[in-house]
């Protein structure tokens, strides 16, 4: 037994930050940003937690699927920018939803929600539960050094959801992860202990952009064809492909190798920059709410960040 995806749901604060925006406070260009990139905007949260924007993400997934908190057996967060570590985004989602199953926190960087949707099949294979909510949320905008250009500029804040029940929509998926803070690296801060002797480093996204780059089009392309093949099927019976929204040349390098055409693959980068666990849960409501996804439809979910870590899978709609 897998599960099947019933209900998705999204949710974006409402302050926008465009490139122009950006332009005014660092050095910096709309063209360059949506030359290299594809951004021209994203959504950044002045007050909201991650946790807080999962919840209203979670809440329209829940209202698509016509479940209610208290019929979910499982509440599973990806995220690695909540306000606080303890109580998890997990639990501060359970809590203002007034569930009451068991939830916790996923953390494996941008690839995390596929991690999360991974982790909660084998609840579903296991016969443990019938319902299960898998948010993504991130307020990247909290661990962004905003004086590196390099970074500051691909990043945006936002939540995605998607409700599970029992059904036989996972088809075949793979989770990896290649060790180590050379490529990208995310500090926790600061460190109060008296006994500690490392010098604290702030608690910033540093990432080598076009390792991370090279990474990522390998990963996307090689895992598709093999995860497709895996599931007895071909990349040409993929309808569409829901990627990691990092960098639309990423995606455009990834589409040409697996000789997918690109409108195959959606693509909301522009709006919301790459909201990194948050990204796939909601292209993923984009997608399912344009009305376009048919009971049947295959479909590839795929994303690549920090760990460095790698996640696709290929689900029936
Ligand atoms: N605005 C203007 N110029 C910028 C800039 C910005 N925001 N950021 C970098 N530049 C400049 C650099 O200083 C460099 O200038 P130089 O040639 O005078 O030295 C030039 O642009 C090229 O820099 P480079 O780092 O080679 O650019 P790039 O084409 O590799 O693009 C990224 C940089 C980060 C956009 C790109 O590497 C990328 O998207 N990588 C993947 C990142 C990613 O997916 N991260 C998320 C992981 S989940």
């Amino acid at each position: 037994m897998s599960f099947r995806i019933i209900g998705t749901g999204s949710y974006v604060p409402e302050k926008v930050v465009t490139n122009f925006d950006l332009a005014e406070v660092i050095d910096t260009s709309d063209e360059w940003i949506k030359q290299r990139v594809g951004i021209s905007e994203r959504h950044i949260s002045t007050d909201e937690s991650a946790a807080e924007m999962g919840y209203k993400a979670a809440l329209n997934a829940l209202e698509m699927s016509n479940v209610k908190p208290e019929e979910l057996d499982l509440i599973i967060v990806a995220s690695i920018s909540n306000d606080t570590i303890c109580p998890t985004a997990a639990g501060t989602i359970q809590k203002l939803l007034g569930a009451k199953c068991p939830a916790f926190d996923v953390n494996s960087a941008c690839s995390g929600f596929l991690f999360a949707i991974d982790t909660a099949a084998g609840f579903f294979a296991r016969g443990k539960v019938k319902k299960a909510l898998v948010v993504g949320s991130e307020r990247m905008s909290r661990i962004i050094d905003w004086n590196d250009r390099g970074t500051c500029v691909i990043f945006g804040d936002g939540a995605g959801a998607a409700v599970l029940e029992e059904g036989d929509g996972y088809l075949e998926s793979k989770i990896a992860t290649y060790g180590g803070d050379d490529v990208i690296k995310i500090p926790s801060g600061t460190d109060a202990s008296p006994y500690y002797n490392k010098e604290t480093e702030a608690a910033h996204v540093f990432m080598d952009g076009q390792e991370t780059f090279k990474f990522a089009v390998n990963t996307i392309t090689s895992e598709i064809q093999e995860i497709t093949e895996k599931a007895g099927l071909s990349v040409d019976d993929i309808k569409y492909v829901v990627p990691h929204q990092a960098n639309i040349r990423i995606i455009q390098f990834a589409s040409k190798r697996l000789g997918l055409p690109m409108e195959k693959f959606f693509v909301n980068i522009e709006k919301y920059g790459n909201t990194s666990a948050a990204s796939i849960p909601m292209a993923l409501d984009e997608l399912n709410r344009t009305g376009d996804l048919k009971r049947g439809d295959i479909i590839a979910m795929t994303a690549f960040g920090g760990g460095l870590s790698s996640a696709t899978c290929i689900i029936k709609w």
